[in-house]
C-alpha cells in the first residue's frame, strides 16, 4: 500500500524534476551501444528458482517488473550496466529480476506485496531482511548506493580525512560518538544504523574532534547528526531505538525545503511529497533581488507551522517548468505561494510579496481562502460544432446553461479520443440546428474537474447532463447514431421547446 503511494508520487516528483536528468540520458544511450556483445548478468528468477537462489545468497537485489512498463524499459539497460560492474565488486553483488506480471509469478509478487513496477528489494540473509531499494535508477548510481548497501551500515571514522570523505555537507549524516565501541547504547546505534540505512548514511567514532562541526569534546555516547541546512548539527542523547529513529527522521526534514536544479535538494524534494502533509510551495526567481527576503519570510512562517500538519517548499521558478504546468500556473504570477492539500484541493496567492506570507497562510488556515483551479482561458470565438469548455466556464455552459449538454472529458494526447473526435463532430452538426442540446468538450488534464461531480479515470470520459440536471455518465457504442439516440432519450424538453410545441415545430426539429 506504502509502495503504491510512492510509486504515485514518484511519478509526480520526475515530472517535477525532469530536465535535471541530462545527464541520466547521456548515459543510457553510452551504455545501450556496449550493452550488445555482453552476456546478461542480472539474473532471470522465476517462482521455480526465487527462494532456493535467495537462499544461497547474504546480500541479492530483486527487481520486480512487468514487460510492458515504460519504467521498466528504461532502468534495464541501466540495471544490467550496474549488475556487470558489481558482479567484479569484491563481495560480488548479485541482481536479479522476476517478471511479477507473468501469471506463474503472481504468488511471489503477493509474498513481496508488489504493487507497481518497477519495485527492486534488497534482500539480505538468505531473505530474511527484506528491504525496500531507494537509490537512484541510473547505472553509476545504482552500484554506488549497492556498494554502501553491501558494506557495514556505519562506517568508523579514524581520522579528519575519514569525517571530511563522509561529512560532505551535502546529505543527512548521523554520526554516533562512543567511548568505546560496546555496551547497549552502542548495539542500540547499531540497530538504528541497519533500520534506517536505505535512507541515511552512518559513521561512528571514539574522537568528536575529529568531526567538522558541534562540540569537540564531548565523549559520548552521543548522536550527532549533520544537516545541510538550518542548524547543520544536532545533537541527541536517548539511545532508545525509537527515540532514534524518531529524532533522525525529524531532524532531517528540512524546515523549507529547496527545490532548484541541484541534484543533491532532490532526496528532500522526495521527502516533502511524500510526506502526507498539506504542501505550501512558494515559487520564484531564485537569482532576483528579492529573493533572500522571501527565503527569511518563508524560513518564519514554515517554522510556526512546524508539527502543525503544512509543509513548506520554496521552488525557483525556472526550474519549476513542469510544476508550474501541472498547476496551471502562468510565470507573470511569480512570486506565487500554492497550498495543495491531501486531498487534492489546491489554493493560490499569486504576485505575492513577502510580507504577505504570513497573513495569507493564516487566512488559509482559518478557511478565508478560495479554493483555486487550474482553467485554460475561456475561448473568445466558440463556433466550431463541439464547443470547448474549460474550467471556469463549465458553471455558466454547462451547469447553469438550462441546457442538455454531452461533455467529453479528454487528453490530447489520447488516441481514443482523437478517433472519437470526428464522431462527435458529425453529432454536434446533426444536432446543430436543436438550440437545446449542446455537444462540449474540455482538456482535462488542462483544466481542474470536479472530482464529486465528475468520475474521470480514463480518457474520454463522456457525461451527459440533461437541462434540468439530471446527471448521466455514458458508456454506449461510440458510434454517431449511438450518441445521438442517447441523447434524445435521455434529454428534457425545456420550457420554450415546451410552449413551442403547442404552436409550431420549429424548422428542422422533425428531422431528428
Ligand atoms: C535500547 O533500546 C531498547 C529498545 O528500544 C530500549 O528498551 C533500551 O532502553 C535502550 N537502551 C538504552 C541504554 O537506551
Ligand atoms: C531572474 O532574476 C534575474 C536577476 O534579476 C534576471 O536577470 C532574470 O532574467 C530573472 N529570470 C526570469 C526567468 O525572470
Amino acid at each position: 500500500m506504502a509502495s503504491r503511494l510512492w510509486i504515485c508520487t514518484f511519478v509526480f516528483i520526475l515530472s517535477l524534476i525532469a530536465g535535471t536528468s541530462a545527464s541520466e540520458t547521456e548515459y543510457t544511450s553510452a551504455s545501450e551501444t556496449e550493452d550488445s556483445e555482453s552476456k546478461e548478468f542480472v539474473l532471470n528468477l522465476d517462482h521455480s528458482n526465487f527462494h532456493e537462489t535467495v537462499g544461497k545468497h547474504d546480500f541479492i537485489v530483486v527487481e520486480f517488473y512487468a514487460p510492458w512498463c515504460g519504467h521498466c524499459k528504461k532502468l534495464a539497460p541501466e540495471y544490467e550496466k550496474a549488475a556487470s560492474v558489481l558482479s567484479s565488486h569484491d563481495p560480488p553483488v548479485t541482481l536479479a529480476k522476476v517478471d511479477a506480471s507473468d501469471e506463474t509469478n503472481k504468488g511471489l509478487a503477493g509474498e513481496f506485496e508488489i504493487s507497481g513496477f518497477p519495485t527492486i528489494k534488497i534482500l539480505r540473509n538468505g531473505g530474511k531482511h527484506i528491504q525496500e531499494y531507494k537509490g537512484p535508477r541510473d547505472a553509476e548510481g545504482i552500484v554506488a548506493y549497492l556498494k554502501k548497501q553491501s558494506g557495514p551500515a556505519s562506517a568508523e571514522i579514524k581520522s579528519t580525512e575519514d569525517a571530511n570523505a563522509l561529512i560532505d555537507g551535502k546529505k543527512i549524516i548521523v554520526v554516533g560518538v562512543f567511548p568505546e565501541f560496546s555496551g547497549e547504547k552502542f548495539e542500540n546505534f547499531t540497530a538504528l544504523t541497519e533500520k534506517l540505512r536505505s535512507d541515511y548514511e552512518f559513521g561512528h567514532t571514539l574522537d568528536a574532534k575529529l568531526l567538522p562541526h558541534g562540540e569537540s569534546s564531548v565523549t559520548g555516547p552521543i548522536v550527532r547528526l549533520f544537516k545541510p541546512f538550518d542548524e547543520l548539527v544536532v545533537d541527541f542523547q536517548d539511545f532508545n531505538v525509537d527515540a532514534l529513529v524518531e529524532f533522525v527522521e525529524e531532524a532531517s526534514t528540512p524546515i523549507v525545503t529547496l527545490f532548484n536544479n541541484d541534484p543533491s535538494n532532490q532526496p528532500f524534494v522526495i521527502k516533502f511529497f511524500n510526506n502526507p502533509n498539506a504542501k505550501a510551495m512558494l515559487f520564484l526567481n531564485f537569482s532576483s533581488e528579492l529573493a533572500d527576503v522571501f527565503k527569511s519570510k518563508c524560513h518564519d512562517v514554515a517554522e510556526q507551522y512546524k508539527g502543525k500538519g503544512l509543509s513548506f517548499l520554496m521552488g525557483d521558478a525556472e526550474a519549476s517548468q513542469n510544476a508550474f504546468q501541472y498547476f496551471g500556473l502562468r510565470d507573470d504570477q511569480v512570486p506565487l505561494i500554492i497550498i495543495q492539500t491531501s486531498d487534492g484541493e489546491k489554493y493560490l496567492k499569486p504576485n505575492l510579496e513577502p510580507d504577505q506570507i504570513s497573513s495569507w497562510v493564516k487566512e488559509y488556515k482559518e478557511g478565508n481562502v478560495l479554493p483555486y483551479r487550474k482553467s485554460e482561458p475561456i475561448p473568445e470565438a466558440n463556433d466550431e460544432p463541439v464547443k470547448v469548455i474549460v474550467a471556469d466556464s463549465l458553471q455558466d455552459n454547462v451547469f447553469n446553461s438550462g441546457k442538455n449538454v454531452l461533455l467529453e472529458f479528454y487528453a490530447p494526447w489520447c488516441g481514443h479520443c482523437k478517433n472519437l473526435a470526428p464522431i462527435l463532430d458529425e453529432v454536434a452538426v446533426s444536432l446543430e440546428s436543436d438550440a437545446d442540446v449542446v455537444i462540449a468538450k474540455i482538456d482535462a488534464t488542462a483544466n481542474d474537474v470536479p472530482i464529486d461531480i465528475f468520475d474521470v479515470k480514463g480518457y474520454p470520459t463522456l457525461y451527459f447532463r440533461s437541462a434540468s440536471g439530471n446527471l448521466l455518465q455514458y458508456n454506449g457504442g461510440r458510434t454517431k447514431e449511438d450518441i445521438i439516440d442517447f441523447i434524445q432519450k435521455n434529454r428534457d424538453k425545456s420550457a420554450q421547446q415546451e410552449a413551442g410545441k403547442d404552436e409550431q415545430q420549429e424548422p428542422g426539429k422533425d428531422e431528428l
